[in-house]
């Protein structure tokens, strides 16, 4: 069986339009964007909307994050008799270096509390009829690296899989991914962990894979303006050979996202499309010149203008 090869959550991005759109090109789980527990808990509107997943979408994980024990069992255990069906599990936030979540001890934060981590996961796999994951990070500082202690953690707790990010809370997302504590951690547990980090091509995949003997991948970045990435990596997996885009596809598909995104949530959608338009820029002749236009379009029609009639001098410098 090909090892997995996964969309990572990221808050902002991955709806259910941009999933479903990475699905099509072969990904074979997605993460919802992180979901507050206590949002939920209190039925905040906004935080439900996450929950929504698009028609005939499938293998999606519910990531969620919080810091009560209390509060994320009484979740789980809501989330799995009410929209349980429509998840394949349930994932745990422990990698969030946002400082309006760490700064209340959640995310990243809990790598510094393992007997909270402990106590919390427990309870949620105790209140689950879904299997429930963690993503976490390397740990918080270079002077705290404890993810081999926190995995075997999560593995004593019931833990169903490990999405590990190499690196700390302190890198942000800075500097390069240190692979060397993915190989730790798949060492030291035999739950299965994903590798996580800088996979921005086929061949960063296959090193990931051959450095560090995880299970399975898992991209954030390098997906975004490039859904072809899971095309890319699933070919090299068989040894078939992949024809990347070209630049007219890339706009085209840059429309068809817009066009979904607005079918989805109306003509406003294309305001949170915008930020998507300059990853699908990158590489392009003009790209310079054509992000901030496309960062500022007010519809469809303005987007399709400017990328797909962009070889005509009348339109581009209109
Ligand atoms: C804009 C953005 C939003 C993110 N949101 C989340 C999130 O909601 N939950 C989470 O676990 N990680 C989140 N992440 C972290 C990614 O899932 C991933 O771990 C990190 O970007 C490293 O992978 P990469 O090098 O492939 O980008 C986010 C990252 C970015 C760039």
């Amino acid at each position: 069986m090909q090892p997995a090869v996964i969309l990572a959550p990221m808050a902002g991005f991955t709806d259910r339009t941009f999933r479903a759109l990475c699905a099509s090109f072969g990904c074979d789980l997605s993460y919802t964007e992180m979901v507050s527990a206590k949002g939920l808990y209190y039925t905040d509107s906004k935080t439900n909307d996450l929950l929504r997943l698009g028609l005939n979408e499938r293998h999606v994980g519910l990531q969620l994050f919080g810091s009560d024990p209390v509060i994320l069992s009484k979740i789980v255990r809501h989330l799995c008799d009410t929209v349980g069906n429509d998840f394949d599990c349930i994932d745990f936030n422990m990698g969030c270096p946002a400082r309006k979540i760490t700064s209340n001890g959640e995310g990243s934060a809990l790598m510094r509390e393992p007997l909270l981590v402990s106590n919390i996961l427990s309870a949620m796999v105790k209140s689950s009829t879904l299997p429930i994951s963690v993503k976490m990070r390397k740990g918080w500082d270079e002077a705290h690296v404890n993810c081999v202690q926190i995995a075997s953690i999560c593995q004593d707790c019931g833990i169903s899989s490990i999405a590990i990010h190499g690196r700390t809370r302190d890198q942000l997302y800075g500097g390069y991914a240190d692979l060397d504590c993915i190989s730790a951690v798949k060492s030291a547990v035999s739950i299965p962990v994903i590798g996580n980090g800088d996979i921005r091509s086929a061949k960063d995949a296959l090193n990931m894979f051959s450095y560090t003997h995880c299970d399975g991948v898992m991209v954030a970045r390098g997906a975004l303006g490039n859904p072809w990435i899971f095309s890319e990596i699933k070919a090299a997996l068989c040894g078939t050979h992949y024809t990347p885009p070209t630049e007219q596809e890339r706009m085209e598909l840059a429309c068809q996202h817009a066009k979904r995104v607005i079918a989805d949530k109306g003509e406003h959608g294309i305001i949170e499309l915008r930020k998507h338009m300059p990853f699908y820029l990158q590489g392009i002749r003009n790209a310079a010149a054509l992000r901030q236009r496309v960062t500022a379009v007010e519809s469809l029609s303005d987007l399709q203008r400017l990328l797909l009639d962009r070889h005509d001098p009348k339109t581009y410098n209109k």
